[in-house]
């Protein structure tokens, strides 16, 4: 188990290139068993989820080739169409599995996935979803058993926009027979991404990014050479951290309209941001003034996963902030240890009040989950003081070279292992 130490207090100045987007990498992994020809991913991020999901497809068979930047999957060979339970509980993202292994064996077998402890996490419009293409389900003993002889498209309407079934209903509609139709879909940038991957590879899809997606079922996909979207979460992690404690950085390599929520909050908040192509640029003194009410709502909202980063920019900022989340049940478990480091924070339920203090002060503090744990980092860098951070292993899941970046621009952190 490895932690953190951080000298806090130093401000932030410099340039971040982000990586490819972790949510949009891992559908991509999950989609190239659709195909039989090689597929390579360019900018693949080292961080464990990618190389959990590579271990998927390395037990069902696909050849993997990894280089530093680069994922090559060679599915020629896959043969099994069962996800190995020791790794589906590793991460979230198995769970897309089941449309493409569907779409390519026309059975599948998983257990219940694992991923962060951040609420109940159902997959049940995955399986609604996967039903109306005629996928027939089993539960037995936390396994899900699915048959699907024919896929065939359907018209589905979900419940609520999931971002990961509107993903596993797209994988396992693109070599249906006919044609589906996704209505009240996920509208997040890596949906997109995840039809122009996909599109790339012979498929028919259409309308992503907008609430209604059209698949048309193909016979066959083909190989193909993909570089993913930047991470719109990580950018907003690095320019939060620059908020809080002051300095100048310029975040290269993503679509500022992909996170055009956090920057309206950030120039509420008093920071000064400027836009050109793919390069934000964010000044601050770190002096910043709090906004009424943030809520966590599909995209285009305000992202559930820099909900608990910016909380901590909250903690500072001087006024009254009231945070509610209402994507995840239990997404404030970070705010007892943002509490040890001098934080005035309320929790009840899904909401937080937050009265900004002056500053915050370091401690010990241990992550209880991925962007909780980058939330902690943010608040360290912030503090007067040093700070311990535990338990990096959240952290590592979801942001590559993490304590390198962040030393480029000026922090005093590093890695110790214990
Ligand atoms: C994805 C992201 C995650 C992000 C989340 C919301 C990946 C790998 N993960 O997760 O980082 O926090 O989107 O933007 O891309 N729900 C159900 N039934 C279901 C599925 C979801 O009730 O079958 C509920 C969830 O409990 C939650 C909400 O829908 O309350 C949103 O979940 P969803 O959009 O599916 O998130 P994930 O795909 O798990």
């Amino acid at each position: 188990m490895d932690k953190f130490m951080i000298e806090g207090g130093r401000k932030l100045f410099g340039k971040v290139e982000v990586q490819s987007a972790k949510n949009a990498v891992l559908p991509l992994l999950a989609a190239s068993v659709l195909t039989d020809e090689q597929v390579k991913i360019r900018g693949v991020p080292a961080i464990s989820d990618v190389e959990n999901m590579l271990k998927i497809l390395s037990e069902l068979g696909c050849k993997i080739k990894r280089t530093k930047d680069c994922a090559i999957i060679d599915g020629k060979n896959a043969v099994s169409h069962e996800i190995p339970a020791r790794l589906t509980k590793e991460l979230r993202s198995s769970v897309f599995m089941l449309g493409s292994v569907l779409s390519r064996f026309q059975k599948a077998k998983i257990s219940y996935p694992g991923g962060c402890d951040i609420g109940l996490r159902p997959i049940d419009l995955h399986l609604s979803g996967l039903k109306r293409l005629g996928v027939q389900i089993v539960e037995e003993n936390g396994y899900i058993i699915c048959v699907a002889e024919n896929l065939t498209g359907a018209d589905i309407l979900l419940d609520f926009p999931s971002v990961g079934a509107t993903e596993n209903i797209i994988l396992a509609a693109v070599k249906a027979k006919g044609v589906t139709v996704i209505r009240n879909a996920a509208k997040e940038p890596e949906i997109v991404d995840l039809q122009n991957f996909l599109n790339a590879m012979g498929a028919k899809v259409a309308g992503a990014g907008s609430s209604t997606i059209v698949i048309e079922g193909v016979k066959k996909l083909h190989g193909v050479e993909y570089t993913p979207i930047g991470d719109r979460i990580e950018a907003g992690t690095f320019l939060i951290a620059a908020a809080v404690c002051g300095g100048e950085i310029e975040v290269e390599g993503i679509s500022s309209e992909n996170i055009a929520a956090l920057l309206h909050k950030l120039r509420e908040n008093g920071c000064k941001i400027h836009i050109k192509n793919d390069k934000i640029y964010l000044g601050s003194d770190g002096n910043l003034k709090s906004v009424d009410l943030v809520e966590t709502t599909p995209f285009p909202g305000f992202p559930t996963d820099l909900q608990a980063q910016y909380s901590t920019l909250c903690c500072t900022a001087s006024g009254t902030t009231l945070v509610v989340e209402n994507l995840f049940e239990t997404r404030f478990k970070f705010a007892a240890e943002l509490k040890r480091m001098g934080a005035d924070i309320s929790v009840r339920d899904r909401t937080a009040v937050i009265r900004g203090v002056k500053k915050l002060h370091g401690a010990c503090v241990t992550a209880g989950d991925l962007r909780g744990g980058a939330a902690l980092v943010i608040a360290a860098l912030g503090a007067e003081g040093e700070s311990s951070v535990y338990d990096l292993s959240y952290v590592d899941r979801g942001y590559a070279d993490f304590e390198y970046k962040l030393r480029k621009i000026g922090a005093n952190i590093k890695r110790i292992h214990i």
